[in-house]
């Protein structure tokens, strides 16, 4: 190759550059352009119903117990007002700004066919059980953070329920309800191994190594510390719910009364998400029961005055 035809080929590289370059912007022109449908409706989130004239948070029964005493028919009056501005509910319905929900308890998460779906939706395995859809429908923004559903949820536990309830009705061979099982009716701590055997043998500094791998990611925990992610944990334990001034602690935390007792914190830290459902921190939780009491003791002892063993 003399100079000229080297001059030549760089040209050429340079020209296919360009011009790949320009498809590139032209295409992503094409594909920014949101559909037709968002561009017509604008639609304001409505307003949440009214806060359930129930008690606190911790004692909602679990979505079996609910579903068992549900009213399908206040779930599809709910439904119709609420939900129907974004969907429909036939077999075969089209999408409107949310996609039809025909067939979509039981059926895989992002189930229509076409529609499309946030990346966050698109990427969550599985089929949509009563759970996920009572978690969903708790606050769809914490079920699938960058959802395109905004709705801010929906907190009267028993109308979830009912809208739930409606939402299986939509299909030729709706899904079994879940058993209520002895257990699920009543309070959940049964669920865990008594607390305090497993604190009286506790071990702190296995909690304190495992709290630096993971909890202070978020969390600082000396005496007068600043809000990472989390709340500063010094003084947690005995402390109220929700206990550093200035925080912005989520709608769930807030609504908790009473102080973090150790029973609470076992409860918590074993699911977070379902202690305090639409809770801002982002930890699914540890499942193992005394490495669990580990963190407690430790936490425990992040105070000048540490709360006495149970
Ligand atoms: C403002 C419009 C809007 C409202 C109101 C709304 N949705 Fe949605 N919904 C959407 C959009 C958009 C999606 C897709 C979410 C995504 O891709 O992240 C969706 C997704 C869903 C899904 C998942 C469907 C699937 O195929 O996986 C369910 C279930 C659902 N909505 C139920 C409801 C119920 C029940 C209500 C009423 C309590 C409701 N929605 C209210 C817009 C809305
Ligand atoms: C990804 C970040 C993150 C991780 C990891 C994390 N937390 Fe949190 N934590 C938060 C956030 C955010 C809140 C506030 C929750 C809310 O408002 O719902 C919180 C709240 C708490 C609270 C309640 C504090 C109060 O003032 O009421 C405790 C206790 C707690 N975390 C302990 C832990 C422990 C122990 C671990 C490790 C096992 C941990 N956290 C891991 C982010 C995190």
């Amino acid at each position: 190759m003399d100079i000229r035809e080297i001059n030549k080929f760089a040209a050429a590289v340079l020209v296919s550059g360009i011009v790949f370059f320009i498809a590139g912007l032209v295409g992503d022109l094409v594909v920014r352009v949101p559909p037709q449908k968002q561009l017509a409706i604008k639609i304001e989130p409505p307003p949440p119903p009214p806060p359930p004239s129930a008690g606190p948070a911790e004692q909602v029964p679990s979505i079996a117990a609910r579903l068992a005493k549900a009213d399908p028919a206040a779930g599809e009056a709910f439904a119709k007002k609420i939900c129907g501005i974004c969907h429909t509910f036939t077999d075969g319905g089209k999408a409107v700004v949310g996609p039809n929900l025909y067939n979509v308890v039981g059926g895989p998460h992002a189930h229509m066919a076409g529609f499309n779906y946030s990346d966050g939706m698109k990427s969550k395995a599985g089929n949509w059980t009563f759970e996920d859809l009572d978690a969903w429908l708790t606050k769809p923004s914490a079920y699938v953070p960058g959802t395109r559903m905004t709705f801010p949820g929906l907190p009267d536990a028993q109308m979830r329920a009912n809208v739930i309830a409606f939402l299986r009705s939509l299909s030729a061979e709706p899904v079994p309800l879940p058993p209520v099982t002895q257990e699920a009716a009543p309070a959940r701590t049964g669920e865990l191994p008594a607390l305090a055997p497993l604190l009286a043998k506790a071990d702190p500094k296995a909690g304190e190594a495992f709290a630096k791998t993971i909890c202070m990611i978020c969390h600082t925990v000396n005496e007068g510390g600043r809000s990472i992610i989390g709340p500063n944990l010094y003084n947690v334990v005995g402390g109220p719910h929700a206990h550093m001034q200035g925080f912005l602690y989520s709608e769930a935390m807030k609504a908790k009364t009473g102080p973090w007792t150790y029973e609470d914190l076992n409860r918590w830290l074993y699911k977070p998400a379902e202690y305090a459902p639409g809770t801002k921190m982002a930890f699914p939780g540890i499942p193992d029961a005394q490495l669990r009491a580990n963190v407690i003791a430790w936490l425990r002892s992040l105070s000048a005055e540490p709360q006495p063993l149970p």
